[in-house]
């Protein structure tokens, strides 16, 4: 009885809370109501008074009369008649040309093809043989036009190389009772995100082909909380086919993320072909075929600025780089050297050397190749600089010493060459956090450091003046908990080891990715040099069959806390898991629908039901 009491004293605050409908991430401001609305293919779409037509099958000629004679007079008398007959699947022309209105298109394409073709039916989401449908023959309203209005123009170049935070993400998107749907944003990214939120409104009739939301009308006002919201792939651990990778970066929008950082290479495989260093993937990859070309690369690129998103490319060295020995034996010390945990943290082993001027030949040689390819896509380029090995030096001829005091020095001028490429070539720098924290290596302002061991480490960078990115290893690694991948035989390692837990269990849940706030206990100062941050996904035990499980959804708690923040900023409150759990659930079964195998985050009882109804309370 008083179990029944508190929860409906729950459901009336939840009822009350800010979010309600169904967007994720939560936007800054909603409004719904709780009209129905149904939608279908004959919508009008105009893009700053342009004609978008959605026409996948309906002859554009005849489009005229579903126009809205109100909002006619409004649209420029010259660009009446420019029509854009619309086609499901449209994709821009590929190349760096920019081009807001072609990237628009396909997002509108996107958009209708998710709503009419990749929708859902969300029984799971109501109550067991709940009449939740609307009825299909009542004489309910029709989303009627959707009229797209970018206030500024893109910089042609912006959208590719613009730094965390120089693209105006915000939107604002009002869907009126009377079916009229307006979305006003300054960039295309902006809207991007609105269609995004638009999507997220309407559902699929069982009757198969009708589509609604219930939510009529609709405002918001939307905009990000930290202009750094990535996610990390491991293509060096486990080889991904390019799709493995396209999809990834759709599912990433579907969450608002904006970031997607390859960590390309590492001692176990060198993927990437560079052309004028062509034994290296040849001899490093872990057969033929499973690299990815240049051509692979630039479109990896393009499909994801047309999502916008910006993917930042990793090599990671000096330390795991053991697969350059392969190619180039000369420039890498203790390559899969056993016992591994002498030279490294896991098997092969291997560092490029660290006085040694055929590395420097090398390094030129490879960014010259590299960093044009990569440069008019992104802003960033990441040197990696984690977990590098002391002894391993003992091994390079010309050191022969784990002392400090000479490895200190010479790492400086390794790192000072280093990041004088990479600026060289217009990019801004990535290294993880050990370069400064662990080795007290000078960086420079603009360089941004990765922080990945949790504690002070955020604190610390940035009272040091750094830009940080968070992926603190107690919350945000998406690998952990996946039980171990090394072998213990019988005998003394079986007996340490067992139950053979990886060394970051356990398993980072949704709830507790959602849980974690980089800024918290910053001075506000501070705050603003944390961009965002990045959940990663090792990829020992990931590949192909099992990585969409892995990463999703729970990147998109990530995508919440850093889109919407930790704090509601209307509440001051940490955000609720009462509040989040059915809209996750309900973004998973959309991502389902949209062809990406996101995990379930409860049971179907659970989702079937009110989140009090499955909580802990105490
Ligand atoms: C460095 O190598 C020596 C063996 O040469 C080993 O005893 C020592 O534990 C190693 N150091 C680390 C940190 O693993
Ligand atoms: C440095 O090398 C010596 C052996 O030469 C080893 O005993 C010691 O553990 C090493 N220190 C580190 C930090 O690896
Ligand atoms: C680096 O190598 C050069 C030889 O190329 C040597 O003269 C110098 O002492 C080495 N530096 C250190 C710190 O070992
Ligand atoms: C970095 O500086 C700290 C504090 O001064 C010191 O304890 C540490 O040994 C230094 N590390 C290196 C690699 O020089
Ligand atoms: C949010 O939760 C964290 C613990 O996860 C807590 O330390 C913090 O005080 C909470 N913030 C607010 C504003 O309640």
């Amino acid at each position: 009885m008083l179990l029944k009491r508190l929860t409906i004293h729950l459901s009336l605050a939840v009822g009350l809370g800010q979010v309600e409908g169904s967007i994720w991430p939560a936007p800054a401001k909603l409004q719904t109501g709780d009209k129905v609305l149904f939608i279908d293919q004959t919508l009008s779409i105009t893009y700053n008074g342009e004609f978008v037509r959605w026409c996948s099958f309906v002859n554009p000629s005849t489009s005229h009369r579903h126009k809205d004679q109100h909002d006619l007079g409004q649209i420029a008398k010259d660009t009446l008649n420019i029509q854009l007959p619309y086609t499901y699947g449209y994709t821009p022309a590929p190349g760096a040309d920019y081009n807001s209105k072609e990237i628009v298109q396909a997002g509108v394409s996107r958009t209708l093809s998710a709503i009419f073709h990749k929708n859902l039916v969300p029984w799971m989401l109501h109550d067991k043989h709940a009449d939740f449908e609307p009825d299909l023959y009542a004489s309910n309203g029709r989303v009627t036009a959707l009229h797209i209005t970018q206030t500024d123009t893109d910089d042609e170049e912006s959208p590719y190389t613009a730094l965390a935070g120089e693209i105006d993400e915000s939107y604002s998107l009002v869907l009126a009772e009377n079916g009229m749907t307006r979305i006003e944003a300054e960039t295309s990214v902006g809207v991007l995100r609105a269609l995004e939120s638009f999507n997220q409104l309407f559902y699929q009739h069982s009757s198969g082909n009708a589509w609604y939301t219930p939510l009529a009308p609709v405002s918001v006002e939307d905009a990000p909380q930290y202009p750094y919201r990535g996610l990390m792939m491991d293509t060096s651990r486990h080889f991904f086919p390019v799709k493995d990778i396209l999809r990834t970066i759709d599912a990433m929008s579907w969450s608002k993320l904006n970031k997607l950082h390859i960590h390309a290479t590492d001692s176990q495989s060198w993927p990437l072909e560079i052309p004028s260093l062509p034994e290296l993937s040849a001899k490093g990859s872990y057969a033929r075929g499973l690299v990815y070309t240049p051509q692979d690369l630039q479109h990896i690129h393009e499909y994801a600025i047309h999502r916008g998103v910006q993917v930042i490319l990793e090599i990671d060295m000096p330390g795991h780089s053991g697969a350059i020995a392969l190619s180039y034996p000369e420039l890498v010390v203790a390559y899969n050297k056993l016992p591994y945990h002498w030279w490294c943290v896991q098997p092969p082993c291997g560092g490029l050397k660290l006085n040694d001027s055929r590395v420097d030949d090398f390094l030129d040689t490879l960014f010259d190749d590299l960093l044009p390819r990569v440069g008019p896509y992104t802003a960033y380029f990441h040197t990696g600089g984690d977990e590098l090995n002391k002894n391993s030096s003992r091994l390079e001829e010309n050191v022969g010493t784990n002392d400090t005091a000479v490895l200190q020095p010479l790492l400086q001028k390794w790192m000072d060459k280093n990041l004088a490429r990479v600026r060289s070539h217009g990019l801004v720098p990535m290294v993880w956090q050990e370069m400064p924290l662990e080795w007290n290596i000078t960086l420079g302002d603009d360089v941004v450091v990765q922080a990945w061991l949790g504690g002070s480490t955020i604190k610390d960078l940035v009272s040091m003046g750094h830009k940080v990115i968070d992926s603190d290893s107690n919350f945000w690694y998406l690998d952990c908990g996946r039980g171990a991948w090394l072998n213990f035989d019988n005998g003394a390692a079986y007996e340490t080891f067992y139950p053979f837990n990886d060394w970051c269990s356990p398993t980072k849940s949704w709830q507790l990715i959602y849980s974690h706030d980089p800024r918290q206990g910053l001075t506000e100062d501070e705050a603003k040099l944390v961009l965002g941050g990045e959940v990663p996904a090792w990829s020992e035990t990931i590949d192909s069959a099992n990585l969409d499980m892995v990463l999703w959804p729970r990147a998109s708690a990530l995508g919440e806390v850093l889109w919407s923040g930790r704090i509601d900023p209307a509440t001051g409150e940490n955000r609720s898991q009462f509040d989040a759990a059915p809209r996750l659930s309900e973004l998973r079964e959309r991502m389902v629908a949209r062809g990406v195998g996101a995990a379930p985050i409860s049971q179907l009882f659970c989702s079937q039901s009110s989140p009090e109804e499955c909580a802990f309370l105490m």
